[in-house]
């Protein structure tokens, strides 16, 4: 984390963006821990605030920002920038137990302004988000809510575990014949994968638990159809909990349902070879992000993520995979969320030249990974998002 300097208003990042939201509203909010509310600076600060959230309105209902450990997160992207003032917002939300802000259309500047006060006051009186929520309302702040990035207890389900598995099988043999024909030369059907993909998304809504075991399922068809869903849900299951809105789960999905398409174009010899690659046969292996990020820039209406996500997948956070890249290279949050669930899938089906692993051995394993493949934070959050999984397999195993 970069720590910037102590002074209050921040360099502008593009007007509207989430990046300058975030650092308006940490300067808004300093400003006014400092300055009366009459002062130039704590007006000046929040009508940039106020701003920010007007542009963002204009094409969305409802501007989440959300907090995954030390890191908060608006729109697609981690925050870049941390400057202290930022810190000390981190650091005010986490005092109260804030994980997810929302801002609802419509909010007035009214609101805003005591919402800005309310976070600027000392937190010693103030329980977890739970009070901050009640507090709100006594406010009259009705068009901001805060809450907590939290997962569904397995006790709280009430979808029918067959209507999903349905959906799940279903979604499989859409993804064969997907995969399958392209392979044979087909045009690839966008527009089949992207139904598949809003159905994960739907069904994901109200039960992220429950269709996330699903992705447990394994070992009875092929390991591309299974390994392009299963990956598909533990992305959009990441990005859930993080907030992310339903038009941006569609296409973290369907480009975490592509990401390994450039396979299709690796030699069957080498890709269901049952041992151990050999260095050359790595070496053709790792060409597949450039091949899918090239087949997919041919096809048209696909979001821009699928390009990045398709070529950054086997990169890793500290650029240590392939393909090589300069330095400067930023990856997307759906690649950082793709290659977690990717590895993680890899690792929990059964392959022919390893026996399978249980979640806690997978988990051990990719622990070392932190910080070179995985975001550290994001890792946290996955291995949250697991747990339930896993707590949920329990349940159901033991006549739930
Ligand atoms: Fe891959
Ligand atoms: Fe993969």
């Amino acid at each position: 984390m970069d720590e910037g300097t102590p002074a209050v208003p921040e360099t502008p990042s593009k007007p509207g963006s989430f990046e300058q939201l975030i650092q308006d509203l940490a300067a808004a909010v300093k400003c006014r821990r400092i300055y009366p509310p009459t002062h130039g600076m704590v007006q000046r600060t929040f009508r940039r605030l106020y701003e920010d959230l007007r542009l963002l309105f204009v094409d969305q209902e409802i501007v989440r920002i959300g907090l995954v450990g030390d890191d908060l997160v608006g729109g697609e992207q981690p925050l870049s920038r941390v400057n202290l003032t930022v810190q000390h917002l981190i650091r005010t939300l986490q005092e109260r137990e804030i994980e997810k802000l929302s801002f609802h259309r419509g909010l007035q500047e009214e609101e805003l302004a005591r919402f800005v006060e309310f976070l600027s006051k000392p937190s010693g009186f103030l329980g977890g988000w739970r009070e901050t929520e009640e507090h709100l309302q006594l406010l009259g702040i009705q068009r901001i809510t805060v809450g907590k990035i939290w997962i569904q207890p397995a006790e709280e389900q009430v979808a029918a575990p067959a209507e999903l598995g349905e959906i799940y099988r279903g979604s499989l043999r859409v993804i064969r014949e997907i995969i399958e024909g392209y392979r044979a030369g087909n045009r690839l059907p966008i527009s089949l994968a992207r139904d598949i993909v809003h159905s994960i998304v739907r069904s994901i809504h109200d039960d992220p638990a429950l269709l996330l075991s699903l992705s447990a399922l394994k070992g009875h068809d092929d390991y591309t159809f299974t390994h392009a869903l299963n990956v598909s849900i533990l992305t959009v299951a990441q990005a859930k909990v993080l907030g992310l809105k339903e038009r941006d789960l569609d296409a973290f999905g369907l480009s975490a349902l592509l990401h390994d398409i450039g396979k299709q174009q690796i030699p069957l010899e080498i890709l269901g070879k049952p041992s151990r690659l050999t260095d050359e046969e790595f070496e053709i292996m790792k060409r597949h992000p450039v091949i899918g990020a090239e087949t997919l820039r041919k096809i048209s209406g696909l979001p821009e993520i699928a390009l990045n996500v398709a070529f950054e997948h086997h990169l890793g956070v500290a650029f240590r995979g392939y393909p090589r890249v300069g330095r400067k290279w930023k990856l997307n949050l759906c690649t950082l969320l793709t290659t977690i669930a990717d590895s993680y899938d890899a690792l929990r089906t059964n392959r022919p030249y390893r026996p399978d692993l249980s979640v806690d051995q997978t988990l051990e394993i990719m622990r070392q990974g932190v910080g070179t493949l995985y975001d550290p934070r994001l890792f946290e959050l996955f291995e949250r998002v697991v747990r339930a999984m896993a707590e949920n397999e329990k349940q159901q195993v033991s006549g739930g």
